[in-house]
């Protein structure tokens, strides 16, 4: 059996309700026209506002959803926050789960990023682990050992019955949002050397089956010669995922 094949909108903390809703409405259009094939897994990530609206969109539709964070608590006197079991509740089934973003921004540390992987896990929800280095790491040459602390302080932690149910992606902080790509090379060395620690830890089969996506700057361009590698098992994409023609073009690039 070969392994999912996945490709993932992030559309971060961009547009409007009425162009939120009109992006959905183009993708499902789009989708649909271009023959997306049904081997590739579609997954919308819009804002928490958005997200049972875009949802009810999708309905009838094979394409599925998710949100962009979760809380670490359970429920109760948290103002602000959204817990897995809400989002869970409206129909979204994935999580974002240590976005470089949320790293950067919010300070968020392996251990909060523990509790949230089990929060998500405890729902019927899958987890997108976000992983990858800076700039300095790469330069310095220290790229391996950041992304191995990033999986073990985390996705090692977990029991194999859950691991078995986690996708994870590799974002190098170096390639999101600025237009530079990973080469194919650099993104299938480091999709090998995560599935091997999680080989080591939990075993060949789920290994093999763990999807890996890639992320930072996929387009339309570069999207089928990173997908070609044997390690990278899709995209999650952002600032191409705005346009529904592109998030397309780079579902069809397998
Ligand atoms: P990008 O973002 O495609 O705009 O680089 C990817 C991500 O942050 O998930």
């Amino acid at each position: 059996m070969s392994r999912r094949k996945i490709v993932a909108g992030n559309w971060k903390m961009n547009l409007e309700a009425q162009a939120a809703g009109q992006l959905a409405d183009d993708i499902i259009a789009n989708a649909e026209k271009e023959k997306v094939s049904d081997d590739v897994e579609l997954i919308l990530i819009p804002p928490f506002p958005y997200l049972d609206f875009v949802g009810s969109k999708l309905k009838g539709v094979n394409i599925r959803y998710g949100a962009q964070d979760c809380s670490a608590h359970e429920e109760g006197a948290f103002t602000g926050e959204v817990s897995a079991t809400m989002i869970c509740s409206i129909g979204a089934k994935f999580i974002l789960v240590g976005h470089s973003e949320r790293r950067k921004y919010f300070n968020e540390s392996a251990e909060l990023l523990i509790e949230k992987m089990n929060k998500v896990l405890a729902t019927i929800g899958t987890p997108i682990f976000c992983c990858g280095e800076s700039i300095e790491d790469r330069k310095s040459n220290n790229h391996f050992s950041v992304v191995e602390s990033q999986i073990s302080d985390v996705v090692l932690e977990l029991k194999k019955s859950d691991a078995e149910k986690i996708i994870i992606a590799y974002e190098p902080v170096w390639a999101i949002g600025t237009g530079e790509t990973a080469s194919p090379e650099q993104a299938q060395e480091m999709h090998a050397f995560i599935r091997d620690l999680i080989e080591k830890k939990f075993g060949k089969v789920l290994a093999k089956n763990l999807p890996i996506l890639y992320g930072g700057s996929v387009n339309e361009k570069n999207a089928a010669d990173l997908f070609k590698q044997d390690d990278v098992d899709g995209g999650l994409v952002g600032g191409a995922s705005l346009k529904a023609a592109s998030f397309i073009a780079i579902a069809k690039s397998f």
